[in-house]
């Protein structure tokens, strides 16, 4: 599998996830390792939208514990519950932003992120990771970024 990205330019923000999602299927499905396969996917999604910051925590206890990650760095612990990551797990369910400065919670690893979106890695019907996205722009995702992203988590699944 090649190591390059082939994005038609101009393609809309749907088109160019579907035009992402096969090519983050074949370059991790040769490969076992959970890290390389995050830490690939988190690249790819930086790489074509250039998010702010996109990674992931993986579930260790009562807490999720960061993972592979582009961007600034970033608060390492998040209880259950706690924050835009820890209330997706805790609800088992995509939570998408527009402005997280109105979010109850939110746990502000850097000022500069604006609104963000955090879609659960489901295994057995449990939550064993969360992708969290982020942009510096209000109100930059709509369902457009959710259905894309959980098709591609449903993908990340099986790295689980
Ligand atoms: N904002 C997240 C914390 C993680 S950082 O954004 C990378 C939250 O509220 O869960």
């Amino acid at each position: 599998m090649s190591e390059t990205l082939f994005l038609t330019p101009g393609l809309p923000k749907a088109a160019r996830y579907a035009e992402l999602h096969p090519q983050v299927a074949a370059l991790t499905v040769g490969e076992a390792d959970r890290t390389a396969n995050l830490a690939n996917t988190a690249a790819a999604l930086r790489q074509v939208f250039g998010f702010f910051w996109v990674g992931f925590y993986v579930v260790q206890g009562e807490e999720l514990v960061l993972g592979p990650f582009q961007g600034p760095i970033a608060c390492t612990r998040i209880r259950r519950g706690r924050g835009v990551c820890g209330t997706s797990w805790a609800e088992a369910r995509t939570v998408l932003v527009p402005d997280v400065e109105a979010f109850p919670g939110h746990i502000a690893c850097s000022s500069d992120s604006k609104s963000e979106i955090v879609v659960p890695i489901f295994k057995d019907g449990a939550v064993v990771a969360v992708l969290d996205v982020d942009s510096d722009k209000l109100n930059d995702f709509d369902q457009d970024d959710l259905v894309a992203l959980e098709q591609l988590m449903g993908l990340a699944a099986s790295w689980f």
